[in-house]
């Protein structure tokens, strides 16, 4: 280990140290804790500060992440065979195959601040959840075992994310937005972690998906259909998806000669009593000049939905209720609120956006056979983007899977007449990002497999073939830090593969490839069993 890259690292943790508030760690506690660290051996330092730091925080408490690789940095490799730019081609968008800790160091690069919106749909670490140390019903509990990227202890699990969210916090742009599908197992740990990196400020909603109907044949109890979206803001959020308040089709009387439509000045539902509301309960002349006070649903002392100076007499309408009752209504004429009542909201429940059923019949139709088991439909990711993007937004996803947001990305873009980029980042794992988000992305611009296969979407779909794709790949190398004639070879690497990836980008002479681009550790591989008899 580099003598400067120690003392650089020291001077970080004691710095770390000393900006901790005097109200968690006093200055006896923080003399000492300094005194720890500079007697500490270098090869245990980042150790000792996480044990230290353990004392100290009050929030989550993590297992000790896996360190920095120092020897060794990951750059991106354009892949020319593999990327494909169509002759009508709009947009250049790109896909990342390989480990997306090291995409996202590398896109920092380019992309700090830039990033509208990211969805990502992480290993929801459920079965883990049972089987490593975190069933408190198990008799095999071994809270002492530390699982990492393969089968997550919960800690483990928590620790993986929390490295990849403080950065993908930031790409985000100040008003972006990030989803993260979670399911019952860790949703409520997850939401806290999110607390932490985004700020509990930022924390916008926590979407209900209803990922599939007539669950209760698998269930001994409540049948469980739905799954979470976690949403945090970096700042300030707009939701881009207006929803029109009032329907045209629902303007279906006539009054005065006009298209209308009539809303009852009573309320109704919750807060509907005059002791709810004392404010909104006044009295109204009726069509014979008498006095009218409003009466709730249940016949006792009601309010009316508005206050009397919001309320214009003229758009008054008296007609009986179902039950025979005389009853004043709201006049809405559809020429005055055309246009003008669109609303910034939607709800935080999403029934209609497609199920589990509805991805995997999704993958079939361009597969022909169901090759990859945890799609999310595309209508999901499409209603997400609607909400959160703008037609020239940059959207990511760094556990792309099958590739369902490029999917989205590409129909929304169509829709709208957008221009809208995105970013996929999936591993290699089982194929996974040649063989499935490759390929799937490929057919639905060519209408044809890379080997010319046909497929069943291509019968009934349009393809994609304004939109283009770049293919990288996640390198590593090794490297030492005196090294410097490698050094500068890895950097014009480094320099070629971005330009290619954000052709305008000036990196100048600020990009320092070993500190920004060094990797973790590689996970230490089990020893895998003798093979059978
Ligand atoms: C649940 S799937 C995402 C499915 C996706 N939403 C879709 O609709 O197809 C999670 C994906 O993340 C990938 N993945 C897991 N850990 C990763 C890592 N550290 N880096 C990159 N990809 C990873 C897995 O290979 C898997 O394909």
């Amino acid at each position: 280990m580099s003598q400067d890259f120690t003392h650089k690292k020291l001077e970080l943790y004691k710095q770390k140290i000393r900006e901790i508030p005097n109200t968690s760690f006093n200055a006896d506690q923080k003399k000492l804790a300094l005194e720890i660290l500079e007697k500490a051996d270098p090869h245990n330092l980042e150790a000792i500060f996480s044990l230290l730091a353990k004392r100290i925080e009050v929030g989550f408490v993590f297992d000790i992440a896996p360190e920095v690789q120092q020897d060794a940095i990951c750059l991106l490799k354009h892949n020319k065979e593999l990327s494909f730019t169509p002759a009508l081609c709009q947009q250049q968008h790109a896909m990342i195959f390989g480990e997306n800790y090291d995409a996202l160091k590398n896109l920092l690069v380019l992309y700090r601040g830039k990033v509208d919106c990211i969805y990502i749909d992480p290993p929801y670490n459920t079965e883990s959840t049972k089987q490593d140390g975190n069933d408190y019903k198990s008799e095999q509990n071994s809270s002492g075992k530390f699982g990492y990227r393969d089968k997550f202890m919960r800690t483990g699990w928590l620790n993986m994310l929390n490295e990849r969210l403080k950065l993908a916090k930031d790409l985000l742009s100040d008003r972006g937005v990030i989803f993260i599908s979670i399911d019952d197992s860790e949703q409520a740990y997850l939401k806290v972690l999110c607390d932490e990196i985004f700020g509990e400020g930022n924390f916008v909603a926590n979407l209900v998906w209803q990922k599939k109907k007539g669950g209760s044949q698998d269930s001994q109890d409540f049948a469980k259909e739905h799954e979470y979206i976690l949403c945090y803001s970096k700042g300030t959020w707009e939701i881009y998806e207006q929803t029109q308040r009032h329907e045209e089709k629902d303007f279906n009387k006539t009054i005065d000669g006009k298209r209308a439509k009539i809303l009852k000045l009573e309320k109704w539902g919750n807060h509907s009593l005059r002791t709810d509301r004392p404010t909104l309960y006044y009295p109204i002349k009726d069509p014979n000049g008498q006095d009218f006070y409003p009466i709730a649903p249940s016949g006792a002392e009601g309010c009316w939905r508005k206050k009397p100076e919001n309320l214009d007499p003229e758009h008054i309408f008296w007609q009986e209720d179902s039950k025979g009752r005389l009853t004043p209504y709201e006049v809405l004429y559809f020429e005055e609120v055309q246009g003008k009542d669109k609303i910034i909201k939607t709800r935080t429940i999403f029934t209609d956006c497609g199920t589990t059923t509805d991805a995997t019949k999704e993958i079939q139709a361009i597969f022909g056979t169901k090759a990859f088991a945890t799609p999310k439909p595309t209508s999901l990711i499409l209603k997400l983007l609607k909400i959160a993007t703008s037609p020239n937004s940059l959207v990511l996803d760094f556990y792309a899977g099958s590739g369902t947001t490029g999917q989205a990305l590409m129909e929304l873009n169509r829709e709208d007449g957008g221009n809208r980029r995105c970013i996929l980042v999936t591993n290699t794992e089982n194929n996974i990002a040649r063989g499935v988000m490759y390929e799937r992305i490929y057919r639905l611009c060519y209408g044809k497999g890379t080997k010319g296969e046909s497929f069943a979407w291509a019968d009934k779909n349009e393809p994609f073939s304004d939109q283009g794709w770049e293919v990288f790949e996640g390198q590593t190398h090794h490297l030492k830090i005196d090294d410097y004639e490698t050094g500068e070879r890895l950097k014009e690497v480094a320099i070629k593969a971005f330009k290619t990836l954000e052709p305008s980008c000036d990196l100048g002479d600020e990009l320092n490839i070993y500190y920004t681009l060094s990797c973790l550790n590689p996970q230490k591989q089990e020893p895998k069993p003798p093979k059978g008899p």
